[in-house]
Formats: structure tokens, sequence, C-alpha cells
């Protein structure tokens, strides 16, 4: 992780904390808000005016899983991704992340939390009027990082590590294909070395070829950066190939949390309506029976 040049407070627990802690979903919440999960959401109730949104949402994440978040249109996921990075605040219930109770959270805290977090947002995912290079610099800059030196350093290898071209750098948002577009969008989630990585609904918008290298770049980066990831998707394909865990919002609620597998034993009518139509069961046809026996 890449530290701000301040006085920062004692360090993040590490994820050598609690190894192999196991998946947890609204039904089986271990006791306490152990420092094993990157993410931890507790009776989460989030309201906006009448409207209900969130009823009681209970959520573990476990370092270094990779979270697919699925619903409907609607249904809440953004809202709750904002939360977790402390955009929003839930009407009730308390979130942690790394350990840490996102309530009360000092200045020196909010911005430990956002050295520890990259987000790719669903929508406005770069800055218009920044080139790449800047894109790419603004969350080290936010952090107070002056060294230019450091910040060139930092950038190019970014831009590298995702797939793109140091010319690249030099090119407005306008100029860049949808995928070079994420691409970037990552590069500078990724800039701060976070240990959790938020993404919202990452493919939308990319052809299958696009969308199948963005996966194998996440993958590739999964492997060698070993962060947490959690995402908000409806892509059957980074279910599928990408997901270590899936959670199923529906009714307001988490309806279904764990791999894959168990959610597509789920009977509710939301699951079965988005895992079993046509195109879901060819994707996931060979999955259940090459996994059939391993649940
Ligand atoms: N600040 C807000 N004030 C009032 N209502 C809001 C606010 N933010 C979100 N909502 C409402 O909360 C609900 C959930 O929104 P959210 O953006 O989380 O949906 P989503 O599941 O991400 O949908 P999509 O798949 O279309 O992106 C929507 O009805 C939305 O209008
Ligand atoms: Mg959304």
């Amino acid at each position: 992780m890449i530290e701000p040049p301040v006085n920062s407070p004692a360090s993040m627990p590490s994820s050598a904390d609690t190894p192999g802690a196991a998946p947890c979903g609204p039904e089986d919440m271990p006791p306490a808000s152990l420092p094993s999960y990157a993410i931890r959401m507790e009776n989460i109730w989030t309201r906006f005016g009448e409207k209900v949104v969130h009823e009681n949402i209970n959520l573990c994440l476990p370092r270094g899983e990779i979270l697919g978040l699925v619903g409907a249109s609607g249904s809440g996921k953004t809202v709750l991704l904002r939360e977790i990075i402390g955009l929003q605040t839930p009407s009730q219930g308390e979130v942690f992340v790394m350990g840490r109770s996102l309530k009360n959270v000092q200045a020196n805290d909010s911005q430990r939390l956002r050295t520890n977090c990259g987000v790719l947002f669903q929508k406005g995912a770069l800055f218009s009027v920044l080139d790449v290079f800047d894109n790419i610099a603004f969350p080290l800059r936010e952090l107070g990082i002056r060294d230019e030196e450091l910040i060139k350093h930092l950038v190019f290898m970014k831009l590298e590590n995702v797939g793109l071209s140091p010319r690249d750098a030099w090119l407005k948002p306008a100029d860049l294909s949808g995928g070079m577009t994420k691409r970037v969008a990552l590069a500078r989630a990724l800039i701060v070395e976070p240990d959790l990585l938020l993404l919202d609904e990452p493919t939308s918008g990319l052809d299958p070829i696009s969308s199948e290298d963005f996966v194998e770049l996440l993958s590739r980066l999964h492997r060698e950066l070993k962060f947490t990831v959690f995402m908000v998707t409806h892509d059957l394909d980074i279910l599928r190939d990408l997901c270590t865990l899936v959670a199923v919002l529906a009714d307001h609620r988490l309806v279904a949390f764990g791999p894959l597998a168990r959610v597509l034993d789920s009977q509710h009518p939301f699951v079965e309506e988005f895992f079993h139509n046509k195109r879901a069961e060819r994707v996931f046809h060979h999955y259940q029976e090459t996994t059939h026996g391993q649940k």
C-alpha cells in the first residue's frame, strides 16, 4: 500500500491475521469483527425517505476473495458499494473495512482507509479534462504526494501493469476505446496499491473480447497483488471464471451467498430467473457438471 506522507495512525491488521477463515453470509455470521475480513457489514438498513433499499444486510468478505454481487437494477448494489467506501452512511448498522469501523472515522483514518481501497465506479470513470497520466496520478496527488519523479515512476508502472503503452499516457479520455478507459480506470484504482478493490460493473459496455481481456487482466493482477475484490456485476462469465464468492441482493436482502455452486442451488425466484435462464444454463452447464459433488 502506498503510504501518505503524513503521520499515519497505527497500521492496519495484516492479511495473515486469521488465514482461511470461512466465508459467511446472512445466516452464519461470526461473533466478532475479526480483522481477517476485508469487509464486514452488520445489520445494514438503508432508507431514502419512505423508500427502503436495504433491510438488515449482513455480509462478511474474507481477505483475498473475489466477491461478485448480483441483483436487479435498482436493488441497491451501488448504494451498498458506496457504503463500503464511506461515501454513503447506512441508516442503521455498521460497516467495517479491514477490521476498522467506518463509524466516527477521524480525518487521518479516512485517509488511511482511502489508501486501502481502490474504486472503479459504474459511471464517470475518468476526469475528461485530465489526460491519462494525470487521471492515474490523481489519487497520489490527493494523498499529498508531491515527488513528481515518484509519481511518474508509479504511473508508468501501472500503465504497463494494465497492458497500456507509455504513449497512451498523453491521451485524453475522449480518445480512448471502452476497453482502454476501463484499463485506465483500473490503473487509477490500483495506483495506491490498495488491499481492497471495489468495482461497479467493470465490464459493462465492453464487447465480449474486451470483456474477456479485462477479466484475464484482473485475474492476473489479483494473483500478483493479492488484493480482495468486491465487484458488482451481471456478467455470467465473470461470475463463473473469476469470482470465488457470489452474493445475491433481492427483496432488499442478501438472499444467497457463497461459492457459485452453492448459490446456483438457491430456490429464490430472482436466483432462478438470473441463473437458470437459457443463456445462463449454457454458461453454467459445464461448470455445474465439473463442480458436482464438490459443494
Ligand atoms: N442519494 C439517493 N437518494 C435517493 N435515492 C437514492 C439515492 N441513491 C440511490 N437511491 C435509490 O436507491 C435505489 C438503489 O440504487 P442503486 O444505484 O444502488 O441501484 P443498483 O442496484 O446499483 O442498480 P443498477 O444495476 O441499475 O446500477 C434506487 O432506487 C435509487 O434510486
Ligand atoms: Mg449500480
